[in-house]
């Protein structure tokens, strides 16, 4: 899962305040296990094991640790965290440390009676994935049976139980014709905000990118739908639209800027400055069993790598929106140009940038995209695992 708080929120404050001052969110990936197979899966090409993952205590430490940060907001995702036994400790110790718990989860696994029990020991708020609102075409893309219907009941009992729900709708081009139905859907639910996220290409998407890029023409009205649609719900559901990057023309200040507002623990304890992070090499990332979370959120290297903007080339050193954007995605940059520190392809400055667009335009004109690749445990299949 790719989604984490609002990133205006992070975008504004001056580049000095940035090192000293705590995060607002706390990512953390409980488990890398997960039943739906997506082909965008935001998580890592290597996924920690069961056996690696940190304990409930080591997690419950985490919290703690959050909440002395400073950090407002933990957001518990995955895989698929709800397949973590000990979610409920978690978030008992997350909500007594004064944390603001936000479940990221596809919802197939739920009860409503652990869904009461969560909220009962302090769960704030529910974030549900959803696919499509199509039901056979949400089960081609997770390569799960019966999954939309569930997700159904699962919305209808997080509005029962009074807390309230933010539907996240990964966009692509097997369900961006579906917007309107989306949209329709996630205010049936009572949701109170729809993400509709465009497909961010890094780790495992990257592999499906040529399945699943929408054409321009696509994307564009996608935009306008959702102007509209926030124009007429206003008061009753708010959108968080994230912005396709390979139409873009200038890109999006990833993380609301490196080592700014975010940090992310994965399975096995290791802290990242973003979720795709180990994409890029030479960045040493420290694990919560060895250093305390603050002294990696202040000191650690790969949070100062790319923090501010000293680490700059051209054009970004000496561009305007430098400390607005700060130059876009590293691991965009990473994944296109082979440089971390290059400016995000997705910008128009970019030399790399007419080859950026060009790759989407081509991928997204094949009248037969090829089929996907799923992701599980284990080496990559076209067809799901059963
Ligand atoms: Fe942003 Fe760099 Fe492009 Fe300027 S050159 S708009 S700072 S990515
Ligand atoms: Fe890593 Fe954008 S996903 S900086």
């Amino acid at each position: 899962m790719n989604e984490i708080a609002p990133l205006e929120q992070f975008s504004a404050a001056p580049v000095v305040e940035a090192c000293a001052r705590a995060p607002v969110g706390l990512l953390a990936e409980l488990t890398h296990r997960c039943p739906l197979q997506c082909p965008y899966c935001s998580n890592p090409l290597e996924l920690d094991r069961v056996n690696t993952e940190l304990t409930t205590a080591e997690w419950q430490d985490v919290m703690r640790q959050a909440a002395e940060l400073g950090i407002l907001q933990i957001h518990l995702s995955g895989g698929e965290p709800t397949v973590r036994k000990d979610l409920e400790d978690i978030v008992e110790v997350a909500a007594k440390a004064g944390l603001y718990t936000n479940l990221i989860t596809a919802g197939v696994t739920l009860t409503r009676d652990r869904l009461k029990k969560l909220k009962d020991l302090g769960l704030d708020h529910v974030q549900l994935s959803i696919q499509d609102v199509d039901a056979a075409n949400a089960e081609k893309i997770s390569a799960y049976k019966g999954g939309f219907e569930k997700k159904r009941e699962v919305g209808k009992w997080v509005r029962e139980l009074g807390m309230p729900l933010t539907i996240n709708a990964p966009i692509h081009r097997h369900n961006i014709e579906n917007l309107p139905n989306i949209i329709n859907f996630a205010v049936e639910m009572g949701a109170g905000r729809l993400e509709v996220a465009n497909i961010q290409y890094y780790a495992w998407a990257l592999k499906n990118r040529a399945s699943l890029m929408p054409t321009r023409a696509q994307v564009l009205k996608s935009a306008e739908i959702v102007e509209e649609a926030k124009e007429r719900l206003k008061g009753v559901m708010v959108f968080d639209f994230v912005v396709p990057d390979y139409y873009a023309k200038t890109p999006k200040p990833c993380m609301g800027g490196w080592g700014r507002g975010v940090m992310n623990v994965t399975p096995h304890g290791k802290v990242l400055p973003c979720h795709a992070s180990e994409t890029i090499p030479g960045l040493v990332f420290d694990n919560v069993k060895d250093r305390r979370l603050a002294d990696i959120w202040l000191n650690g290297q790969a949070f100062q790598k790319y923090r501010g903007t000293s680490w700059m080339k051209e054009p970004c050193r000496s561009c305007p929106r430098a400390e607005i954007d700060f130059g876009g995605c590293r691991c965009q940059a990473m994944a296109f140009t082979g440089d971390a520190a290059n400016t995000d392809p997705a910008c128009k400055f970019s030399p790399y940038h007419a080859a950026f667009v060009a790759v989407a335009e081509q991928e997204s004109a094949e009248a037969t995209p090829p089929t996907f690749v799923y992701r599980r445990m284990g080496p990559a299949k076209s067809t799901p695992e059963k």
